[in-house]
């Protein structure tokens, strides 16, 4: 199989994720990283370029530069997918042009800086048929996707409440560093700081495993640590399109905590839990019945939860592997189009641009509403 070539616009010397997207598209054998620029100093692209293997002439100055050269090169060379790993506002441009020069795009999340980017984005996107993959990690969980199937099959009947919770602990105090800078600068991380970095991972599981559309919220959006200047901490309450209600709660001052992620949700029938830090159990809890475990690996889990398992139940997969599934279906998607195939249902099963443009929405929303006195507001309804 010829693997998708890669090129990657940020993930350079000290930064964070940009390492986890070159370790989660290896993982699968679909891609091969051939070219990048890693930063936006050329001595450090190219520092991490080299460490990297890559041919010298295929580590660039610029995104813009990247894009315009990788476009002139034969079918059978240039690169096919673009990972953007940058801070927030350099999202929409690189986005926006490799779209616009035929290329696919994984994307970080907050999709963009604003709404108004992210809906422009559709626009291109509607125009380009390149694909777009977003990646919100936690969607990848092979036992995230069980509670979505289990969900969708009526197991828990009506779904009448979601509980879903995000708590950091790790800017309890005025820290200073390459991640914590800019994610509290408003120019570069947008209208919002804990609620668009992990505020939105909580409001895409939320929805992405009710299966439910958040319709209005009422926020409680805080500074705690003095001089911050965007939020670090916040509560919402939500309801859904169906009538249920929720609480989503996303904090980077909960001084001790980890990367805590957790998603409850209750219907008629009974109640489903997940927590990242018992990633490959869901627990699903019944009205008149002993409670179930459901575990990674097990033979009796959907397709969906197997098609993005890889390992035999007891042996833990984790954060890389979820990122892993991300970047997986989504070459399946590509891979399934090249060659005029219908794509499996499970590979389609990734975050695309619709789940950036509601989490664009959840920002804005969530900042108006915590600004404003009347307080519930309506989120924007994005038609296909
Ligand atoms: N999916 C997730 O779970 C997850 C986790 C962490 C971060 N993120 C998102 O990933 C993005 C990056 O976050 P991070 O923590 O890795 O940030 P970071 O600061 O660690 O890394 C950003 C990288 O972008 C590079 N960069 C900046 N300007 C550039 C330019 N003009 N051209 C090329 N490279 C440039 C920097 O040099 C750096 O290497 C953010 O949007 C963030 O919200 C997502």
């Amino acid at each position: 199989m010829k693997k998708l070539r890669l090129g990657m616009i940020g993930g350079g010397p000290g930064s964070f994720i940009g390492a986890i997207h070159r370790i989660a598209a290896r993982m699968d054998n679909y891609y091969e990283l051939v070219g990048g620029a890693f930063s936006s100093s050329i001595e450090k692209s190219l520092e991490t370029g080299k460490e990297l293997g890559l041919d010298e002439s295929r580590i660039y100055t610029t995104f813009q530069e990247l894009i315009v050269k990788e476009k002139q090169k034969p079918e059978n060379e240039k690169i096919q997918v673009i990972a953007i790993v940058t801070p927030n506002h350099l999202h929409f441009e690189p986005a926006k042009m490799a779209l616009e020069n035929g290329f696919h795009v994984v994307l970080d999340k907050p999709m963009t800086l604003s709404l108004a980017e992210a809906l422009a984005l559709k626009e291109i996107q509607n125009k380009t048929r390149n694909l777009l993959c977003l990646t919100h990690t936690y969607t990848g969980y092979p036992m995230v996707k069980e509670a979505k199937q289990q969900i969708a099959a009526g197991k828990l009947g009506k779904i009448r409440k979601v509980y879903v919770e995000y708590p950091q602990g790790w800017l309890s105090t005025a820290v200073e560093s390459k991640q914590a800078d800019w994610r509290t600068d408003p120019s570069k991380s947008g209208i919002a700081g804990a609620m668009g970095d992990i505020g939105t991972h909580a409001f895409n599981l939320a929805e992405y495993v009710s299966g439910l559309a958040v319709q209005k919220l009422c926020a409680d959006i805080n500074i705690v640590v003095e001089n911050r200047r965007l939020d670090d901490d916040g509560a919402v309450l939500l309801k859904f399109d169906n009538g249920a209600s929720g609480v989503l709660m996303a904090t980077q001052i909960a001084a001790g905590e980890e990367n805590n992620v957790k998603i409850r949700v209750y219907g008629e029938k009974g109640g489903l839990e997940w927590q990242q830090v018992d990633a490959n159990t869901l627990t699903i809890k019944w009205l008149d019945e002993p409670a179930q475990t459901f575990r990674t690996g097990g033979g009796y889990t959907s397709s969906f939860a197997q098609h993005n398992t890889r390992t035999p139940s007891g042996h833990p997969e984790g954060y890389l592997e979820a990122f892993a599934n991300i970047y997986k279906n989504f070459a399946e998607h590509i891979l399934a189009i090249q060659n005029q195939a219908k794509p499996k249902k499970e590979s389609l099963d990734y975050p695309s641009i619709e789940e950036g443009i509601r989490g664009m929405a959840f920002i804005e929303t969530v900042i108006a509403s915590g600004k404003s006195s009347q307080k519930w507001l309506d989120l924007l309804k994005v038609e296909g």
